[in-house]
């Protein structure tokens, strides 16, 4: 059980007592496995299963909702080695989520990516520069950017790595089963979703890294886009999410065939220096921060969401600041040491 899974299972069950709640997963993602303790007290079902292998969904039954939030969420997977685990889970088991949902007529929440967005349209993002971060200029040549950020209306032309291709072409598969087989369906493309029991690491889950790395005093390195640590990205804090969520499950008819972008935005946004200043401030350490001046394959200067659509038809926006995240991270970091000093040291 994920990151994003495990909280959006445990604030369901804290406020449906009623509901019931089953997390399937097959525990590739390394720290995965601290989850079930926790799912457990919470009074979620586990089952073991792995989303390539259609015949795993038969030891769940019948399901009224699914959230689908299993897979490997890195942008660089399959870049430097093979694309295979990714493409196998992250496209083929959303078509045997699919199908599974389609069999119970369960309707289906997708839990997809900014990173659909192509890349090298973001490189035509106009950008500039203050002391601490990179800012999206007034002054823009393609439709869906504005200074409160990328809409659903951005260019959609080009690559943008295996991981947003496999989302992408998943998407494609939500829409084509929500039009031909009528399952009610809802797109949620999230920039950085962060919170406590992100388990995060060098290749994804940026925040909780930076974080655990000023709690447990492990250096950490600006890499690319002139070593400034000026690239910014949204954070959408997983306590958002749930509110999202928690709407669009009653009422997903009324959104149903939607894609929205949904992210922090500008109320949470930060550049990896600003993150530093905050991670300094909250956990009173300083850390060794080196230089890697050659910019990562499929990194972006900047990524802000753009919530105008999801706000307007869900009624929802986020509300965590920087700060509170970073708080509330370094709270779990503290409480629950001991565990996680393998897994994020
Ligand atoms: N975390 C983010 O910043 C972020 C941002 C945008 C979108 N998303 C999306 O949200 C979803 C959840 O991401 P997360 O951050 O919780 O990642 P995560 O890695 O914490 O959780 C994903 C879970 O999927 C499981 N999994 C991987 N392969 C599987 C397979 N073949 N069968 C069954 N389970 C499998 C892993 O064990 C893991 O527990 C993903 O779809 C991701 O693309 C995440």
């Amino acid at each position: 059980m994920g990151f994003v899974g495990s909280n959006l299972a445990c604030s369901l069950k804290a406020k449906y007592p009623g509901y019931t709640i089953i997390a399937f997963d097959n525990l590739k993602r390394r720290g995965s496995e601290l989850n079930l303790t926790r799912l457990r007290e919470n009074g979620i079902i586990f089952i073991h299963g792995d989303i390539r292998n259609k015949a795993d969904f038969d030891e769940i039954g019948k399901v009224d909702c699914i959230i689908d939030a299993a897979a490997e969420p890195s942008v660089l997977a399959g870049i430097d080695g093979s694309p295979e685990y990714l493409i196998d889970t992250n496209l083929n088991g959303t078509i045997n989520t699919l199908y599974f949902a389609n069999k119970h007529k369960a309707d289906f929440i997708f839990l997809s990516t900014s990173r659909v967005y192509p890349i090298p349209q973001i490189d035509k993002i106009n950008f500039t520069e203050t002391e601490t971060r990179f800012e999206i200029a007034k002054e823009q040549s393609l439709s869906g950017i504005t200074t409160s950020g990328i809409a659903e209306n951005f260019p959609i032309e080009g690559a943008r790595s295996f991981y947003g291709a496999t989302k992408l072409a998943s998407e494609l598969f939500v829409k084509e089963f929500n039009e031909f087989t009528g399952l009610k369906t809802v797109i949620n493309r999230c920039g950085v979703i962060a919170g406590p029991w992100q388990m995060g690491k060098i290749d994804q889950g940026v925040t909780v890294l930076w974080v655990a790395r000023h709690f447990f005093k492990k250096p950490l390195s600006y890499i690319g886009f002139g070593v400034t640590g000026k690239q910014v990205r949204d954070a959408l804090h997983v306590n958002d999410l749930f509110e999202l969520v928690d709407w669009q499950i009653p009422n997903i008819a009324k959104v149903s065939g939607e894609t929205f972008n949904a992210g922090g935005g500008n109320v949470c946004s930060f550049s990896l220096k600003e993150l530093t200043l905050l991670c300094q401030e909250i956990t009173g350490n300083k850390i060794e921060i080196t230089s890697v001046k050659e910019t990562r394959n499929a990194d972006i200067r900047i990524y802000i969401t753009d919530n105008a659509k999801v706000t307007k038809a869900c009624g929802w926006k986020p509300r965590t600041e920087p700060k509170k995240l970073v708080a509330d991270i370094y709270q779990w970091l503290k409480t629950n040491e001991i565990q996680l000093h393998s897994i994020l040291n």
